[in-house]
């Protein structure tokens, strides 16, 4: 029987997020160093049939949602065969994924036959070279062919997340606001968080969402509330005559953690409750062991049990874990 779970604080716990490989194709400032970061060893990753197992545990204590995550998602070999096993586990009834979208051109209708229903880009900037010196690596002209082939697939909305930075990209954020008017894109400014390699950046360089509204209400007027398809923090607006929305991900500014509904699945298979506390419970160990049913489905309510009712990340700069491990 699927019954919701709640956790101590009354939130309902409907969401996972599983990344699917640490290993990522580029180096993004705020999240690795030039170098990478080492790497898990591959006895370590959990198989596509070990992931699968472990979603269709979580569904079976009321888990309807799963978001594919990475690293980057889609250097996994084979990664649409995963993505059809989800989506053909009982009770899941919404599958995304988070890419930073420069494989994204020549994958995206086999993602979306194997049952992928949204995607979210990520994409901070617009401009090639900026491009270039903020992911270390990769071509812009990827990941917008790439975006435009989601459109075409259909894993509609096809959401861009932007972290905005002080001083880097932040002059851009009116251009991607435009982009909901002109291309009927849905754009969400995520606030960039004290986490990896952002950990020293973030005091300098972190604006708070209310900044970036201000400006782009200045320059292309006021915002109207919207709704657009999705299961995450994020309040999302339209600027008039748009078909195209703006949200804002604030986690610093403005708390959401009373309405998270979220666990983490990191791809060496432990369950992490709370990005923000290094709290983490292994499943691969009970699970290689041979666990019950039972057994397992107990994990993961210690783990949902030990969720923090919040976070004090505007008071503390100390990085906890890896956003490569941790796929956002
Ligand atoms: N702060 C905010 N967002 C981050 N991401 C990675 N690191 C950070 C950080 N320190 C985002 C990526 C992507 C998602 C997977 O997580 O830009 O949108
Ligand atoms: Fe929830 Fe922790 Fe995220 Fe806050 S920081 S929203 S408690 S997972």
């Amino acid at each position: 029987m699927t019954l919701p779970h709640h956790d101590h604080c009354g939130r309902t716990i409907s969401y996972l997020r599983v990344s699917v490989t640490d290993r990522c194709n580029l180096r993004c400032v705020y999240c690795m160093p030039e170098e990478g970061v080492p790497c898990m060893r591959h006895e370590d990753i959990l198989s596509y049939e070990e992931i699968t197992r472990l979603v269709s545990i979580a569904a079976d204590l009321g888990i309807s949602q799963v978001r594919m995550t990475g690293g980057e998602p889609l250097v996994r070999k084979g990664i649409a065969h995963l993505v059809r096993s989800i989506a053909q586990v009982p009770g899941i009834k919404g599958l995304a994924m988070t890419t930073n979208g420069i494989l994204l051109a020549s994958l995206a209708q086999k993602l979306a036959e194997a049952g992928l229903q949204r995607i979210n880009v990520s994409l901070d900037t617009l401009l090639p070279e900026r491009f270039r010196a903020i992911t270390r690596r990769g071509n812009l002209s990827d990941v917008l062919a790439g975006i435009e082939a989601a459109h075409h697939a259909g894993l509609t909305p096809v959401k861009i997340n932007t972290v905005v930075m002080r001083g880097i990209n932040d002059d851009e954020v009116v251009d991607f606001a435009r982009r909901t008017l002109l291309d009927g894109w849905n754009v969400r400014f995520i606030e960039l968080m004290p986490l990896g390699e952002s950990a020293t950046l973030a005091r300098a360089e972190y604006i708070p969402t209310d900044e970036i509204r201000a400006r782009i209400e200045e320059e292309l007027g006021g915002l109207r509330p919207a709704d657009l398809t999705g299961n995450g923090p994020a309040r999302v607006w339209r600027l008039p005559g748009s078909t195209g929305t703006l949200g804002f991900i604030s986690a610093i500014s403005h708390h959401f953690c009373r309405d998270c509904n979220r666990l983490r699945l990191t791809a060496d298979g432990k369950l992490v409750p709370c990005l923000f506390s290094d709290l983490e419970f292994d499943l691969r160990t009970p699970l290689r062991d041979g666990a019950t049913e039972i057994e397992m489905q107990d994990v993961f309510r210690r783990a949902i049990d030990a969720k923090p009712a919040g976070h004090l990340l505007s008071e503390r700069v100390t990085p906890i874990h890896e956003m490569s491990r941790m796929g956002g």
